[in-house]
């Protein structure tokens, strides 16, 4: 522990369960000195863990569908009231794709689906942004992160109308990037994580062939949950004040790779022999 964010204040959206990234996020950056507020939606609250998360590391819970905009105003509107002041950094782990969910391949999306997919996935991320942004919430230097996969720019099989999502998302950061730096020094970043199992993770048909294809290509391993929170709590601390606008590969080298010895190995002696 270095105190890295220590007298800071954070929202972290998205921790349903131990699985879930923002649930080790939301507990290393308690760790770095941090007070935070979590939200989900209140059915994530009823049917998930979070109530656990929240009584571990004192933090109120605000329910809020990331979809409505007089939901977040709450969240940030409460957050402000029991943090004590303005917000320092916002975690956005949020994804869902009815498509995905439903098994609709992409030829044949359903477009209710689709609308929601993109709601849900990216474009809560300029509703949380707007939110705070108009209530006039966020400190000077404000870093905000969401998370985020390669298949923004690569095909992916299965991996459907998220992708269309994930590069919707990617936009959406570089877009307030631009007006938080001018108006507020803030920065606005996506990180690309490898595939980690958890509930959103898993749920996409053919998980486990990604997350094992992607730890034999990249030299350093499949980034895992607890890197991922090593790498927020960067980017949420003041040691990457210039850092803005940018897709952040953290995929142990998987973004630079094209074909590993372990891959062709695999292609030859099967995916499982270790
Ligand atoms: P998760 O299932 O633990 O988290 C997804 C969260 O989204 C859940 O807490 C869920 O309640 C919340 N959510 C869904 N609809 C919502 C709504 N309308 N309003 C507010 N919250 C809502 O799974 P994970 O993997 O931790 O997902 C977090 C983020 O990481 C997602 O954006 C996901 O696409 C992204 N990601 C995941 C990867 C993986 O392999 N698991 C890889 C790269 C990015």
């Amino acid at each position: 522990m270095y105190n890295l964010l220590k007298g800071k204040r954070g929202i972290i959206f998205g921790a349903l369960d131990e699985k879930s990234m923002a649930w080790r996020i939301a507990e290393r950056v308690v760790e770095e000195g941090a007070q935070i507020t979590l939200s989900n939606t209140a059915m994530a609250i009823r049917f998930g863990k979070i109530n656990e998360l929240g009584e571990k590391l004192n933090a109120e819970i605000i329910p809020a569908d990331a979809t409505s905009l007089e939901d977040l105003e709450n969240v940030f509107k409460k957050s402000v009231e029991v943090l004590g002041g303005k917000i320092d950094f916002v975690l956005h782990s949020i994804g869902m794709s009815m498509n995905i969910r439903k098994k609709l391949e992409y030829p044949e999306v359903n477009y209710d689906f689709y609308h929601k997919t993109l709601d849900i996935s990216a474009i809560s991320f300029h509703k949380i942004i707007q939110t705070g942004y108009k209530l006039g919430a966020f400190n000077e230097g404000v870093s905000i992160l969401a998370l985020s996969y390669i298949a923004a720019q690569r095909i992916f099989d299965k991996y459907n109308d998220m992708a269309d999502a994930k590069a919707l998302l990617e936009s959406i950061g570089r877009g307030w990037g631009y007006y938080l730096g001018r108006e507020l020094k803030g920065r606005v970043n996506v990180v690309s994580q490898s595939p980690t199992p958890t509930t959103a993770g898993s749920g996409v048909e053919g998980f486990d062939f990604f997350y094992k294809y992607s730890e034999k290509m990249s030299p350093l391993g499949n980034a895992d949950i607890n890197d991922l929170a090593d790498y927020c709590v960067t980017l949420f601390s003041d040691l990457t004040r210039k850092v803005t606008m940018q897709t952040l590969y953290h995929d142990g080298g998987f973004s630079s790779m094209g074909m590993s010895i372990d891959v062709m190995d695999a292609f030859v002696n099967g995916f499982d022999k270790e």
